[in-house]
């Protein structure tokens, strides 16, 4: 099998912060409630016009130019999701005709805020077979649009934002040297938007039972994180043939700083290791482990040579841990 890297990433963000003050506002909150419970200070909203693939394309764009390579060149886009523009045509479609990727295959993917994690797996096995030569993993989302703004328990979490990654051959040793996924969809109901789909359709009446916004059981998803993002970096570093000691980075999902911290803390590994963005970006699912990355490697704390652990948790329920070597 060919080694797969990443060549090149992206990522963009909405232009408007809401603040803790401004929710304060909204719904029967504090800033210091929301500090002290998850380390959100602040995130980034989409305007009314801004849909998912808008974010997808600008990242998309970015990663490409940072990958130094033409959109005619990739072979594949994946757009991982919770909040596609519509059902059909897949978000992936519409980014493919907004970059002009005239010779890309394109299909959205689904498993929560692990999305980006399952997309970089699965894009590199089309390049590890030798099918195709480049393919573009996005993570995208405008949570801000199925967010119940009423909703004290959920409307503090969440952000709008997008990242992406160009993914290609690289040198034996290099680049995504394991992946790990997994599923549990007996927790499933602990995170849903159950309507939308073809088991609740969007009605007058499901609108009006508020059930095309998220709904979550807050404690059951704090417990299945903490336990989950332990696990599924432990077995990705297996899978490596590498031990936590050789570590130099974590680029963990950013939910909540309490489920990083105590992750942090069972595999030992230093927070001074582990890159935080969650105070200003807040939860952006699909979007915020690529984000982080992008965000890590332009501030030079992930150096060529370093090797770096992603691991997400999220909706299904599902997670996923990766070791790279940059
Ligand atoms: N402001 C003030 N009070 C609040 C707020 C708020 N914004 N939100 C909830 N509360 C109240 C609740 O009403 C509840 O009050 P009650 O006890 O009177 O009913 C109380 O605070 C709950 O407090 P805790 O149980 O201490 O809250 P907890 O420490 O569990 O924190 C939180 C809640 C932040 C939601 C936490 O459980 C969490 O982060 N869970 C994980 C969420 C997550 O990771 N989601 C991932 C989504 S991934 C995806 O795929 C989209």
């Amino acid at each position: 099998f060919n080694a797969v890297g990443i060549l090149g990433m992206g990522s963009y963000l909405p232009e408007r912060v809401l603040t803790n003050h401004d929710l304060e506002k909204m719904v029967e909150t504090t800033d210091e409630w929301i500090v002290t419970r998850t380390g959100i200070h602040t995130r980034r909203i989409a305007d009314e016009k801004t849909a998912t693939s808008d974010l997808a394309t600008k990242a998309a764009l970015r990663a490409l130019e940072d990958a130094d390579t033409e959109a005619e060149e990739v072979d594949l886009i994946i757009v991982a999701t919770v909040t596609p523009d519509m059902n059909f045509p897949s978000t992936a479609c519409i980014v493919q005709r907004n970059i002009g990727a005239q010779n890309a295959a394109a299909f959205d993917l689904e498993a929560g805020c692990s999305g980006f994690i399952y997309g970089l797996t699965v894009g590199k096995q089309f390049i590890a077979t030798g099918m195709y030569k480049k393919v573009l993993v996005i993570g995208a989302e405008t949570l801000s649009k199925i967010v119940d703004w009423k909703d004290r328990n959920t409307c503090v979490l969440f952000g709008d934002g997008a990242g992406a990654a160009v993914l290609g051959p690289t040198e034996e040793g290099t680049g995504i040297l394991s992946a790990y996924m997994g599923s549990d969809g007996e927790g499933g109901k602990f995170l849903t938007m159950p309507a939308g789909g073809s088991r609740i359709p969007a009605t007058v009446e499901s609108v009006e039972k508020n059930l095309h916004y998220i709904k979550m059981d807050g404690s059951e998803v704090f417990k299945f994180a903490v336990r989950i993002m332990n696990r599924a970096s432990q077995e990705a570093i297996d899978r490596s043939g590498y031990t936590v000691d050789d570590i130099n980075y974590l680029v963990p999902h950013q939910a909540n700083i309490r489920i990083i911290e105590a992750a942090a803390k069972k595999l030992k590994l230093p927070m001074d290791k582990v890159h935080v963005n969650l105070d200003r970006f807040g939860n952006m699912s699909a979007a915020s482990i690529p984000v982080a990355f992008d965000e890590a490697v332009k501030q030079g704390k992930i150096k060529k040579g370093d090797l770096v652990v992603m691991v997400g948790f999220g909706a299904g329920l599902t997670w996923g841990a990766s070791v790279i070597k940059w």
